[in-house]
C-alpha cells in the first residue's frame, strides 16, 4: 500500500450492487473506505459484516476488508474523493426520477470542501451532470465546480453474476469539466482497476457512453424477441438460426430471446435517453420501439402458457400454474424490473392460480419449495433460469404429473424434453 493512498480517504455515497463493491475495492486497494448510506438496516448489516444481497464474493471480502459506514453525511468533509452510487431510477410513466441523486447531492453539498473531488458513477442521461449535479452541488455548498472542487463522470459497468467481468477488470469511460478533474479521476481508477481508462471529451459524452450501451443491448434484444415472435408463427426455431448466424465471424452478435427484459439498467436507460431528447426536439422512434417490444414479451409467455393449457382442454380459470424464479437473472436475488412479476400479473388476469418459487428470493415466493410450486399444476413458466432450474429432467416433471413447460428462457434441450414427452414451449422455438 502506497503512503499516498493509505492517507487518502474515499468516500462511497449509496452502497447497494455498484457502492459496496466499489467501497470494498477501494480499500483493498489501500485507500480509508468510509460507506454512506440512508438505509439504516443497510448500516446495520454492512457494520455487522453481513451483506445486504445475495453475493458469495461480497460476503467473503465484508469480512476480510476494513472499511466504516455511516449515515452522518457530515462525514463527507474528511473524504478526499467522493463517489455517488445511488439509484437512477424511472417512475411507473417511465419518466427519469431523479430524487435520490439529487437528495444525495443535497446530503453532500453542505460536506463538500476545496479541493474535493466528486465523482458520479450511477447512470444518467447526458445533461445530468451539468445541468442537475453540479448546479445542486454548488448552490447548496457555495463552491463552485471545476475551481473549488472537482467534478467527474465514470458510469459503471458492473455486471452482477458474472464471473469473468467484474469491478476490477471491466474497462472504464470518465469525463470532467476540465482537465485536472479529468486527470485526478482517472488516476484515481488507474489505482484500483486494472482495465483500461479512457477520458472522455466531455460529461455528456461520458453520460451518453453508458445509455448508448444498455440501449444497444435493448434494441438488439428487442430485434430476437421480434424474431421470436415471427418465427413462433413460422415453424422456425429462432435459437437454432441465431446460432446458425452466429457462425459469421464479423458484423454479427449473438443476442438471444427470452420472458422479457429486467434490472435496473437496460429496461430503465434507454428511457432517460428517450426523455431527454424529446425534451430537447429528437423523438427517438428506434428505442421507444425496442422499449414496447421488450414490455411485450412477459404477456406472449404468459399467453403461451395458456394457450398450452387450453390444449389439453384444462379450463385456465382456477388452474394452478407454477412460475419458476424471480429475479431478473440467474443466480442473483436481484428483483428490480423483474418480468416475472410481470408474468405472474397477466396469468393471474387470465384466472390462473400461480405459484411461484425462487430459491434466492424466498420472502417474495408464495410456494414454500421447488416441489410445493410444481405439484398440481397445469403447466410451468421458467422466468429465470437458476443453476436449480436448469438442472431438472424432464422426468422431475413427469413424475409430478406436469407435462407442459413454457421455457421462458430457452435454457433446456427442446429436443429432450420432447422425446420424453413434455409438451415444450420457448420463446420462439
Ligand atoms: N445494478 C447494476 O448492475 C448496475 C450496473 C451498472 C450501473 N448501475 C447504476 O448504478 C447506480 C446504482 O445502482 P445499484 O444497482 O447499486 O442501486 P441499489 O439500489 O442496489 O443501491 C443504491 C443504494 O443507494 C442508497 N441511496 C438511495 N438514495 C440515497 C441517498 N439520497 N443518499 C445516500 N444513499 C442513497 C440506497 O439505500 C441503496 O443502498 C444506478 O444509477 C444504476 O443504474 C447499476
Amino acid at each position: 500500500m502506497s503512503t499516498e493512498k493509505s492517507n487518502k480517504t474515499v468516500a462511497v455515497v449509496g452502497l447497494g450492487y455498484v457502492g459496496l463493491p466499489l467501497l470494498l475495492l477501494a480499500s483493498r486497494s489501500g485507500y480509508k473506505a468510509v460507506g454512506f448510506d440512508i438505509d439504516t438496516r443497510k448500516i446495520d448489516l454492512l457494520k455487522q459484516k453481513k451483506s445486504p444481497f445475495v453475493d458469495n464474493f461480497i460476503e467473503k471480502e465484508l469480512k476480510e476488508t476494513s472499511f466504516d459506514v455511516t449515515g452522518d453525511f457530515s462525514q463527507i468533509n474528511s473524504a478526499d474523493i467522493v463517489i455517488l452510487c445511488v439509484p437512477t431510477p424511472v417512475y411507473e410513466n417511465h419518466m427519469p426520477n431523479l430524487e435520490p441523486l439529487e437528495g444525495a447531492c443535497r446530503s453532500i453539498a453542505p460536506f463538500i470542501k476545496s479541493g474535493q473531488l466528486v465523482i458520479l458513477e450511477s447512470t444518467v442521461n447526458p445533461g445530468v451532470s451539468d445541468e442537475i449535479v453540479i448546479p445542486l452541488l454548488e448552490k447548496e455548498s457555495g463552491l463552485k465546480g471545476g475551481k473549488d472542487f472537482y467534478f467527474a463522470h465514470c458510469p459503471e459497468r458492473i455486471n452482477p453474476g458474472d464471473a469473468e467481468w467484474n469491478i476490477k477488470n471491466i474497462n472504464r469511460v470518465v469525463g470532467s469539466i476540465e482537465p485536472i478533474g479529468l486527470e485526478m479521476a482517472c488516476s484515481f481508477y488507474r489505482s484500483i482497476i486494472s482495465g483500461e481508462i479512457k477520458p472522455m471529451g466531455s460529461l455528456k459524452e461520458a453520460e451518453a457512453v453508458k445509455i448508448v450501451e444498455n440501449s444497444f443491448r435493448d434494441v438488439n434484444i428487442a430485434f430476437v424477441n421480434e424474431l421470436a415472435m415471427s418465427f413462433s408463427h413460422l415453424g422456425i426455431d429462432v435459437l437454432r438460426v441465431i446460432e446458425g448466424a452466429a457462425t459469421k465471424p464479423f458484423a454479427f452478435m449473438a443476442h438471444f430471446p427470452g420472458c422479457g427484459v429486467g434490472g435496473h439498467c437496460i429496461p430503465v436507460d434507454p428511457y432517460y435517453l428517450i426523455q431527454y431528447a424529446e425534451k430537447n426536439g429528437f423523438s427517438h422512434r428506434f428505442l421507444a420501439l425496442a422499449r414496447d417490444i421488450n414490455n411485450g414479451m412477459p404477456k406472449f409467455t404468459a399467453n403461451r402458457a395458456v394457450e398450452a393449457i387450453k390444449r389439453k382442454g384444462i379450463d385456465p380459470f382456477g388452474a394452478k400454474v407454477a412460475v419458476l424464479g424471480l429475479s431478473y437473472k440467474a443466480d442473483i436475488d436481484d428483483c428490480r424490473e423483474s418480468p416475472a412479476f410481470q408474468i405472474i400479473k397477466e396469468l393471474e388476469k387470465d384466472g390462473l392460480k400461480v405459484s411461484a418459487f425462487d430459491p434466492f428470493v424466498p420472502e417474495r415466493s408464495t410456494a414454500s419449495s421447488l416441489d410445493d410450486a410444481v405439484d398440481g399444476s397445469a403447466a410451468i413458466v421458467l422466468a429465470t433460469a437458476h443453476t436449480q432450474f436448469r438442472g431438472l429432467k424432464p422426468s422431475y416433471f413427469l413424475d409430478k404429473g406436469v407435462d407442459v413447460l413454457i421455457d421462458g428462457r430457452n435454457c433446456f434441450s427442446k429436443e429432450e424434453f420432447l422425446a420424453a414427452g413434455i409438451k415444450y414451449e420457448g420463446v420462439g422455438r
